[in-house]
């Protein structure tokens, strides 16, 4: 199958979005041609220092291989270095309707309380599905809370054909369980995330082991004192217990025997050596990467590999819908 996938240039990515997310995009190499893009252009909706972007680009890029993305399988990219992205995007916006746009959950989150907002905020999910259908993109693993916006592309995609023929593949969002959502460290009701005020309620990819221990150390638990996976009246353990299978692999109960009658404190310090562990390969291989000549190598590729594809797409939607006379560079 066809896999594309989208994820902003933000820092801070955290055990969330790797556990959640990010390790899927790995696993999903196995039989599958997969096409990861660093969507910089989307960055953009809201106001980005150059610098600032360019570097954060960057990072993910090389975050990416870090994790195990291997760049002579699968395209890694930025999308702006791809034209067709905004080509698409605005043939699409001239199939989209307004009123499906303003019903955007996450365009209403963004724009509440704002007299007016960015238009690009508004066709955020255009250029998104322009992103996906650009590469006939059969399968799209993203967070929940993007289901809205896979709809609505796959709205787009079905009202296209039944107007002009086969013009697009209709994609399947492939939505991450649940049960993948890692909680915040220092408030075990909300999801762990980049933005949140305290850095100690997220363990970040590229922490140290100091920090990760630190963190670990203050998590937020229960007077109770025994190891037990409940998530109802023992939040803070159980995501706790989440991480530590999700790092170990080992299943939950047996984490719970391996502690029985032990305390937090030993608890969490084994979790901190189990993840900070986990992570100190990637870690290390991001250092090595982040600035090497094979980082810019593979995203220029990358690039180059997603352009050919995407200029096929292009020059048949632009035969579909009569635009052009072939004059332009091809
Ligand atoms: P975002 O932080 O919104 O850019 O998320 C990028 C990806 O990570 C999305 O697919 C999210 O669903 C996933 N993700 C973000 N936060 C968490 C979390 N706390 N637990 C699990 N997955 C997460
Ligand atoms: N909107 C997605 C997010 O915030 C990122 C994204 C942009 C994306 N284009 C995409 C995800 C295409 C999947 C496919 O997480």
């Amino acid at each position: 199958m066809r896999v594309f996938s989208g994820v902003q240039p933000t820092g801070n990515i955290h055990i969330g979005n790797y556990l959640g997310a990010l390790r899927q995009f790995v696993d999903l190499q196995e039989g599958n041609e997969c096409i990861y893009c660093i969507v910089d252009m989307h960055a953009i909706t809201t106001p980005k220092d150059p610098a600032q972007l360019r570097s954060d680009t960057l990072d993910v890029a090389a975050l990416y291989l870090a994790i195990g993305l291997d760049p002579a399988r699968s395209i890694v990219f930025a999308q702006s270095d791809v034209p067709g992205h905004a080509e698409l995007a605005w043939t699409l916006m001239c199939c989209a309707y307004t009123g499906e746009l303003s019903r955007m959950t996450q365009f209403k989150e963004k724009s509440r309380g704002h007299e007016s907002a960015p238009a690009g905020l508004f066709t955020y999910p255009i250029l998104m599905a322009a992103d996906i259908l650009l590469y006939d993109s059969e399968l799209v693993p993203v967070g929940s809370d993007q289901k809205q916006h896979i709809e609505l592309c796959r709205d787009i995609a079905i009202r296209v054909n039944n107007r002009l023929g086969d013009v697009f593949v209709v994609p399947e969002g492939r939505f991450l369980k649940e049960g993948a959502r890692i909680m915040s460290l220092d408030d075990p009701a909300a999801k762990m995330s980049k933005s949140a005020e305290n850095p100690l309620s997220r363990i970040s990819l590229l922490d140290d082991e100091a920090k990760i221990r630190k963190s670990i150390m203050r998590a937020t638990t229960d007077s109770e004192g025994s190891v037990r996976f409940d998530p109802e009246n023992k939040p803070g353990i159980s995501n706790l217990l989440n991480i530590y299978s999700a790092f170990s692999c080992l299943p939950v109960p047996e984490i719970e025997k391996k502690y029985e009658g032990a305390g937090y404190g030993a608890f969490k310090s084994e979790l901190a050596s189990v993840a900070a562990g986990a992570l100190a390969p990637i870690k290390e291989r991001y250092t090595e990467i982040r600035h090497s000549a094979r980082l810019a190598a593979a995203l220029r590729e990358g690039a180059e590999r997603a352009r050919a594809i995407s200029g096929r797409t292009m020059a048949r939607v632009k035969e579909s819908f009569g635009l052009g006379l072939g004059a332009g560079g091809g």
